[in-house]
């Protein structure tokens, strides 16, 4: 494996609305970005990934993007913008734009052409269809619900939006539209980012006659996945992408990749004939038996099953080992919090989400941290709907409790275990008034409790999740293992312990990761030798004499042990 500078950094990503707000008008903004680059160069990181901030009228999170070249008034001018880009160099932090060139706004001028006549010289750009029998062109559901057509009056025909109606999806079938996307990212580059997050990346090619997805359930619309998601012309588009920009420059790409198998990643991110560096899978955020997840997709709630962690993370470990790069994440804009869904957010809070930054920095691959994560953030738990902003979270409960009479309790508890706005909810900065993220009145609510979860608490203790996420970027940096060791699965039907070796050349490092609140004991298999250790790293007071081979692990607990002469 070739060391590359993408493979070796961590990445923050920063959803800069609720980062931190300079101008009390309740949104963050790219001036708070620029006042917390100190704060992010203490943590360590070398990259950060910015969700989006072009000029959007803000549908969904600005992930609809109505010029890809301005910047959203909420967050400042491209001038702010210039000295952030400067200030994080300055500082050796990298930035990657976040890419959404799956769709536009439909207040995008493309678009606003586009709907105006079926000869517009835009009206390719996008995606539209006659209806079939009065009805829509075929019956794909939405990733937000609902139908992934929206009739449009002015020329009578439906045009394709697999997220919201205020998403239309472009057409990459066209040349002139896909030489329009690398025009944006030359800009871009020509303006010294560093690289790309690829918004849904392999949802770009669609199936050429739009067949039916198959009725899997007596809704109106049907999942058409099979139909978007890794489509027959992909590959090419990204291969077109990577000869056309990406080879051009010296660039970290990773692409969002809903629904991605192992072998599509080799395809993608393969060392020598990929097009992407890495991308984020899904599959670690979908535990669950399928039945669960056929009937209530992302919404289930329930515990899930660590052998199904370990077989999912393996089975991504060991088949782009050698061919393509793993990244990985516990959280981001997207999902839950990490130390709520995979941790204890009550009393074992600290403990665990320590015990999740190991696991996270030490498998094989590039880690992300989402902001606030690094001070163990929690889910919000708002208790009226009125509380939350997210579109896909309103839509979900419109639909079921408005539109099904599903049981509101019930909805409500998916919706506080799983809606994005968990994730949206202000950075936690101080005990101060809104946690010290704004001197306004917060886009959304600041969670409860930032009065003892904040950056201030987190500096001033040295205990504190900061500052062991902080010991854990400095070690990657100093050790190569870390980021290129190969990783071996140990005790595989353990139902506590994650444990796992990673090797490079004769250095062998132990990772124990106790996923539960119980205390089992750690038995190392007597096939792995080793005269002398080391204890790295761990998450509670460790006598390192204490032998390795077999102990008893406190609630969460974590070790990290380097082993000598095997
Ligand atoms: C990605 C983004 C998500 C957005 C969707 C549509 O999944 O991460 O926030 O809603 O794409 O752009
Ligand atoms: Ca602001």
């Amino acid at each position: 494996m070739k060391r590359r500078w993408w493979k070796e950094c961590v990445v923050y990503q920063i959803y800069p609305r609720s980062f931190l707000d300079c101008n009390g008008d309740g949104i963050g903004d790219l001036r708070g970005i620029i006042a917390k680059l100190d704060y992010l160069k203490l943590l360590g990181v070398d990259v950060v990934w910015l969700s989006p901030i072009y000029k959007s009228p803000g549908d969904d999170g600005g992930y609809d993007i109505s010029d890809y070249c301005e910047i959203n008034a909420d967050f400042g001018a491209m001038a702010d913008w210039e000295e952030m880009l400067g200030q994080m160099h300055d500082r050796g932090i990298r930035l990657l734009m976040d890419l959404v060139a799956n769709h536009t706004s439909d207040e995008h001028p493309w678009f606003i052409e586009s709907r105006k006549s079926r000869d517009n010289p835009y009206r390719d750009y996008y995606i539209w269809r006659p209806g079939k029998e009065g009805r829509e062109p075929n019956n794909w559901a939405s990733c937000f619900g609902g139908s992934a057509w929206q009739l449009d009056h002015v020329t009578g025909e439906y045009y394709l939006h697999l997220f919201s109606k205020k998403q239309p999806d472009l057409n990459w079938e066209n040349p002139r539209l896909r030489e329009e996307i690398y025009r944006i990212m030359r800009w871009w580059l020509d303006k010294g980012i560093d690289g790309f997050r690829l918004d849904v990346i392999n949802m770009i090619s669609k199936m050429p006659g739009f067949p039916d997805a198959p009725v899997v359930s007596d809704e109106r619309y049907q999942w058409g996945g099979q139909y978007f998601i890794q489509g027959p012309r992909l590959v090419e588009y990204l291969r077109e992408m990577r000869q056309q920009v990406l080879s051009k420059y010296d660039v970290f790409t990773v692409g969002e990749t809903p629904g991605v198998t192992t072998e599509h990643a080799v395809d993608i991110t393969h060392e020598e004939a990929g097009s992407l560096n890495m991308v984020f899978q899904f599959e670690h955020m979908d535990l669950a038996p399928r039945d669960v997840l056929a009937k209530a997709g992302k919404w289930h709630v329930g515990p899930w099953d660590l052998l199904e962690l370990k077989q999912v993370m393996t089975r991504w470990q060991k088949e782009l080992e050698g061919k393509g790069w793993n990244s990985f994440y516990l959280s981001n804009h997207d999902q839950p919090r990490s130390v709520s869904r995979f941790g204890d957010d009550g009393g074992h809070r600290v403990e665990s989400a320590k015990m999740l930054a190991t696991f996270l920095h030490m498998l094989h691959g590039t880690p992300y941290v989402y902001q606030g994560e690094e001070i163990g953030m929690t889910n919000v738990r708002f208790e009226s709907i009125d509380d939350y902003r997210d579109i896909e979270t309103l839509r979900f409960y419109r639909e079921w409790v408005g539109q099904r009479g599903a049981d509101r309790s019930e909805m409500m508890a998916a919706i506080q275990a799983k809606s994005r706005d968990n994730a949206r909810t202000p950075m936690q900065w101080s005990a101060g008034a809104n946690a010290g993220f704004t001197t306004g009145k917060p886009w959304i609510k600041v969670n409860p409790n930032y009065s003892q979860i904040n950056v201030e608490q987190a500096q001033a203790d040295p205990g504190s999740v900061f500052h062991y996420y902080r010991r854990l970027i400095e070690l990657r940096r100093k050790h190569p293992i870390m980021v290129y060791g190969s990783y071996e699965l140990l005790l595989a039907a353990h139902e506590q312990i994650y444990a796992f070796l990673r090797t490079l050349h004769n250095e062998q490092w132990l990772v124990i990761l106790n996923f539960t609140e119980d205390v089992p004991v750690f038995a190392l298999p007597s096939t792995i030798a080793f005269s002398q250790h080391e204890l790295v790293i761990s998450n509670y007071p460790t006598d390192s004499r204490e032998d390795p081979r077999s102990f008893e692990l406190r609630p969460y607990e974590v070790r990290v042990y380097r082993l000598v002469g095997g």
